[in-house]
């Protein structure tokens, strides 16, 4: 039975979804401080899920979730990258320390298989694009981004010391149906406030490779299955990147606008801590026989329509 932390979030429940796709039985510990547990209505349907709602930093709730689990996906995590910056332990607390109670509970349960959503950010501004996985040296310039490689370094240190296998992928962005943050969701939201005009943040030249969260899942899987190492680190994207000008002219697109005057709030990027220009090299996966099946433009395409359809079925109270 696989454990998934953070299975009622964005991409945790596309996980379970794919688990249970493949014959798998899972257990969700969700403390639903993000989560939405109806985004695992499907799965909770195929009685193959049991959910367990509680903080996977809790010795107590970890003890009661890891029961006859064999293998833990961690994807609890605060996801925002922006909030490192006004409330900086928090947000590291959530990515680092979390990881290293997960790992500490497994190891008191004999669990030796860890499975970890880490994130471009931790590269920082590399300078060379795209990044492969060995490149360093690795300085993150976000509060995220150092929970996520200080939480990478937490899964050495348990591979190395007890023995344990650990599989990390640092994925580009993931965009997709059940989007709950991030720069679609975002843009979608001020749209629906103000159809005339859209404020972007910085200057809109922001370049970054994507992922939907069909090619996530898919790659997390194709990756676990064929990483052999003791620790196993992979980078997960489309090729080609999209900048945020293009992102804004697709939601437009897929909401039926016209006329939407775009507004920059200026400077090279959008808020302190943000990569303004982020390319991973994949030839590492593609090498074991996994390659994205929508490049950044379809993965933005196909999750702005899913933003779109979502809110047309959920209209605004009084309309
Ligand atoms: N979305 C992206 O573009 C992206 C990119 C790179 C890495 N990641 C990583 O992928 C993972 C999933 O991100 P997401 O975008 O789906 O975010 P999300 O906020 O939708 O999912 C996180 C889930 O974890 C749960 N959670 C948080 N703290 C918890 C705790 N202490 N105990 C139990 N549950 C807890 C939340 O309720 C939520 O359901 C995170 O680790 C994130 O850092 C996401």
């Amino acid at each position: 039975m696989k454990l998934v932390t953070g299975g009622a979030g964005f991409i945790g429940s596309h996980l379970v979804d794919g688990l249970v796709a493949h014959g798998e039985d899972v257990v969700v510990v969700d403390d639903l401080s993000t989560g939405n547990k109806a985004f695992l209505k499907g799965a909770l349907a195929s009685k193959r899920v049991r959910f367990v709602k509680g903080d996977c930093g809790n010795a107590a709730d970890m003890k009661r979730a890891l029961r006859d689990v064999d293998e833990v996906w961690h994807m609890a995590a605060d996801p925002d990258v922006r909030a490192g910056a006004t409330k900086p332990w928090s947000n590291f607390r959530d990515g680092a320390v979390l990881t290293f109670r997960v790992l500490d509970a497994m190891r008191r349960a004999d669990v030796s298989r860890f499975v970890y959503a880490s994130s471009s950010t931790v590269y920082g501004e590399a300078t060379v694009r795209p990044t492969p996985e060995d490149y360093g040296p690795l300085v993150p310039i976000s509060m995220y981004g150092a929970s996520k490689l200080a939480g990478e370094a937490v899964v050495g240190a348990f591979v190395g010391t007890f023995g344990m296998q650990g599989w990390v992928f640092r994925f580009g962005n993931v965009v997709g149906p059940r989007l709950t943050h991030g720069v679609i969701f975002d843009f979608h939201g001020r749209l629906r406030t103000d159809p005339k005009r859209l404020a972007i943040l910085g200057n809109g030249k922001q370049d970054k490779a994507y992922l939907s969260t069909q090619d996530c899942i898919e790659g997390m899987m194709h990756g676990r299955a064929r990483g052999e190492q003791p620790y196993n680190v992979f980078n997960l994207a489309s090729d080609a990147t999209i900048n945020v000008v293009r992102i804004a002219e697709l939601v437009v697109e897929s909401m039926g606008l016209r006329g939407v005057r775009f507004e920059f709030t200026g400077g090279d990027r959008g808020w302190k801590g943000d990569v303004p220009i982020m390319a991973l090299d994949i030839e590492k996966m593609r090498a074991l026989g996994w390659s994205p099946r929508h490049t950044s433009e379809d993965a933005i395409r196909l999750a702005s329509d899913s933003v779109a359809s979502a809110r047309r079925a959920r209209p605004r109270p009084g309309r």
